[in-house]
């Protein structure tokens, strides 16, 4: 059978996660997806360094967005940034009728309605499992699994590294700026890691599970977002003796105002499920009017995980099992534009 040629954008941890995991794994894969899975192509900004996989067997592309025009079924793109070369190959890759996997959420919260159509329109497959909360299939058990469903409420610990400052401060009672550094050396932060500590992270993956849950196009413009900046020791020492735990949630609710998406520190009640999520993982809960609450859990970063729900995509396209990008076709997104959320 016909193997599903993929070019590979971008071979930081995740890239070289997306080899390790195709090597081991391959025949395993092989057989789930029907045929095989092979990397033909890659492109780096840095051909020389050490990543601990053999990228030799592979064709080296200098220009990263010359993946689109070599004769493979799908590009998967690892570069990350909103704009720039990883939107133009996802244009181009697109426009091409060549399917297209990321883990790049800040480009799908701020262009994934025009993706979604682009791809739509050549007959192509966009998939982004890996751009929300890592390793969990929170894409796919929302996208399908709960597709029957209105939605009421989606919320959730959606950055690793905030989770992980807020729990150490908690166990430990110490300050935010103290546990800052070690937080960035677990190898989860962002580049800029005030994407983190902001909660623009977060505010990324809220846009695209607020788009998934309740069929509004995208629109991360329209997340206010704090961080965890400002919690003290003494904050999370506070709330404790009244019952609660602090994290950073995301939470997205559609109600007479329209859409609500926020990201900022709450309270949580001790006797709620994400009150016991503690160090870098993901929580995410969606309240579903046929399936009741239903909670994913699980590792949000790093090569492994995330490498796993990179393949999980590839798999999908390889089975040939794929529609709309989102819950819905685009032109149904784009009818429903997201009511300004005010203030609440
Ligand atoms: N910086 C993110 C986190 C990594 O800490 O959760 C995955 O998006």
């Amino acid at each position: 059978t016909k193997p599903l040629r993929i070019a590979l954008a971008g071979l930081g941890t995740v890239g070289g996660g997306v080899i390790r995991l195709l090597d081991e794994n391959g025949a395993l894969i092989a057989r789930r997806a029907g045929r095989p899975i092979e990397i033909v192509a890659v492109s780096a900004r840095d051909r020389s360094k050490d990543r601990g996989v053999d990228i030799s067997r592979f064709a080296w592309v200098d220009d990263t967005t010359a993946l689109a025009g070599l004769d493979v079924d799908v590009v998967v793109e690892l570069v990350g940034g909103s704009d720039g070369p990883a939107l133009t190959l996802a244009r181009t890759t697109l426009a091409a009728g060549k399917g297209f996997v990321t883990a790049n959420k800040a480009m799908i919260a701020h262009h994934g309605l025009e993706l979604s159509r682009a791809a739509e329109a050549s007959g192509a497959a966009l998939k982004f499992e890996a751009a929300v909360a890592g390793g969990v299939p929170v894409i796919k058990g929302l996208r399908e699994g709960a597709a029957a469903n209105a939605i009421d409420r989606v919320y959730g610990i959606l950055n690793g590294t905030c989770n992980f400052i807020l729990s150490k401060m908690e166990a430990e009672g110490r300050d935010f700026a103290d546990v800052l550094a070690e937080a960035q050396a677990l190898g989860y932060a962002e580049a800029d890691p005030t994407f983190d500590i902001d909660g623009v992270d977060a505010a990324h993956k809220l846009a695209i599970l607020a788009s998934i849950a309740f069929g509004t196009q995208p629109a991360f413009g329209d997340v206010a977002a704090s961080g965890i900046r400002h919690v003290l020791a003494t904050d999370i020492a506070e709330a404790e003796a009244l019952g609660y735990r602090i994290r950073l949630l995301g939470l997205a609710d559609h109600g007479a105002g329209g859409l609500f998406q926020r990201v900022h520190p709450h309270l949580v009640a001790v006797s709620h499920p994400l009150a016991h999520v503690t160090g870098a993982t993901n929580a995410v809960v969606a309240e579903g009017n046929y399936v009741g609450r239903l909670l994913f859990q699980g590792a949000g970063a790093g090569d492994g995980p995330t490498a796993s729900a990179v393949v999980a995509d590839l798999i999908d396209i390889a089975r040939g099992e794929f529609g709309p990008a989102f819950a819905m076709p685009a032109d149904a997104l784009a009818a429903e534009a997201p009511a300004d959320p005010g203030e609440r």
